[in-house]
C-alpha cells in the first residue's frame, strides 16, 4: 500500500514516518509512506499556497491549484491505481477503526493537510473522496490528523505488525473496548493480578476477558454500548457478574 501526505510542513511529517512500526512496514516492503511538499506544486516565485477569502473575513484559505496538481502527480506516479483522497478538517466525519479497515484495503491513500482557516471548498467537493476529523477539537493544522490516520491504517496492512493476531484483540474490532492486560511481576507494591489470569485455565480466562470488555464498554463508552449486539453468552456473563 502507498500513503502520501501532502503538506506545507513535510519536515513535521518525515521523522514520524521514519520511526517505529511505520518504518518496519516500509522495510518489509508492504508499505510506502511519503510526505509530499505542497509548495512543489506552485508556480509563482513566492510558492504561494494560500490567499485571502472571497467575501472577506479573517485568515487565509489554501488555494485549490496546488492540491489538484499534487494529487494528479501522485496518482500518475502510482499508476492510477484506485485511491482514496482524504482532506483532514474539523468539519469532516469522525474517523474510526471501521474506516481504517476500509482504507487499508485500497492501494493508494492520499492525505491532504489543511491549514489556516481552511481549504478552498472545491478541493473538498471535486478532488477529495473523504473529509475526516479525528475529534471535536481544533488543531493548528492537518499534519497530526494525517499521521494519526496513516498510523491507524498502516498497522492493518499485512506485514506491518509483527504479530497479526494482536489485531484480533484491538479495541473496537467487535464494537467493544479491549480488556485489561497484565505482565510480570504477579505482585508489585502490594498490587496483585486477577487470579484467573494466573490459573492457566484458557476457557475461564477467555470468559473473564470478555466480561471485562463488556463491563468497561458499558461504563466508559455508553455511545458504543448502545450499538453492541450481545450474544446469549454475554448476557449470561453479565447476569452472573451482577449476582
Ligand atoms: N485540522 C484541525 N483540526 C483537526 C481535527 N480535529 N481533525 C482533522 N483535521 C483537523
Amino acid at each position: 500500500m502507498r500513503i502520501d501526505i501532502v503538506t506545507v510542513f513535510p519536515e513535521m511529517v518525515e521523522p514520524v514516518i521514519q520511526c517505529s512500526m511505520l518504518a518496519r512496514g516500509q522495510q518489509a516492503g508492504s508499505l510506502q509512506i511519503r510526505a509530499a511538499d505542497l509548495r512543489q506544486f506552485t508556480h509563482d516565485r513566492h510558492r504561494t499556497t494560500d490567499d485571502t477569502p472571497f467575501g472577506g473575513g479573517a485568515g487565509m484559505v489554501m488555494k485549490p491549484e496546488p492540491f489538484f496538481e499534487a494529487v494528479e502527480h501522485l496518482r500518475e506516479e502510482a499508476g492510477w491505481v484506485p485511491a482514496r483522497i482524504v482532506v483532514t478538517t474539523p468539519q469532516g466525519r469522525l474517523f474510526n477503526q471501521q474506516m481504517a479497515v476500509e482504507f487499508a484495503q485500497v492501494p493508494h491513500l492520499i492525505l491532504l493537510c489543511g491549514h489556516y482557516e481552511g481549504i478552498d471548498e472545491r478541493v473538498c467537493q471535486h478532488l477529495a473522496t473523504d473529509e475526516l476529523s479525528i475529534g471535536d477539537y481544533v488543531l493548528t493544522g492537518g499534519e497530526l490528523p494525517a499521521l494519526v490516520i496513516a498510523d491507524a491504517v498502516s498497522r492493518l496492512v499485512p506485514g506491518v505488525l509483527g504479530n497479526p493476531e494482536s489485531l484480533q484483540q484491538d479495541s473496537f474490532v467487535d464494537g467493544l473496548l479491549a480488556p485489561p492486560q497484565y505482565t510480570r511481576p504477579a505482585e508489585y507494591r502490594g498490587y496483585g493480578v486477577p487470579e484467573v489470569l494466573l490459573s492457566g485455565h484458557h476457557a475461564n480466562i477467555a470468559r473473564w476477558r470478555r466480561l471485562q470488555q463488556l463491563l468497561r464498554t458499558r461504563e466508559r463508552r455508553p455511545d458504543l454500548w448502545q450499538k453492541v449486539s450481545l450474544t446469549p453468552e454475554d448476557i449470561k456473563l453479565l447476569r452472573e457478574a451482577e449476582q
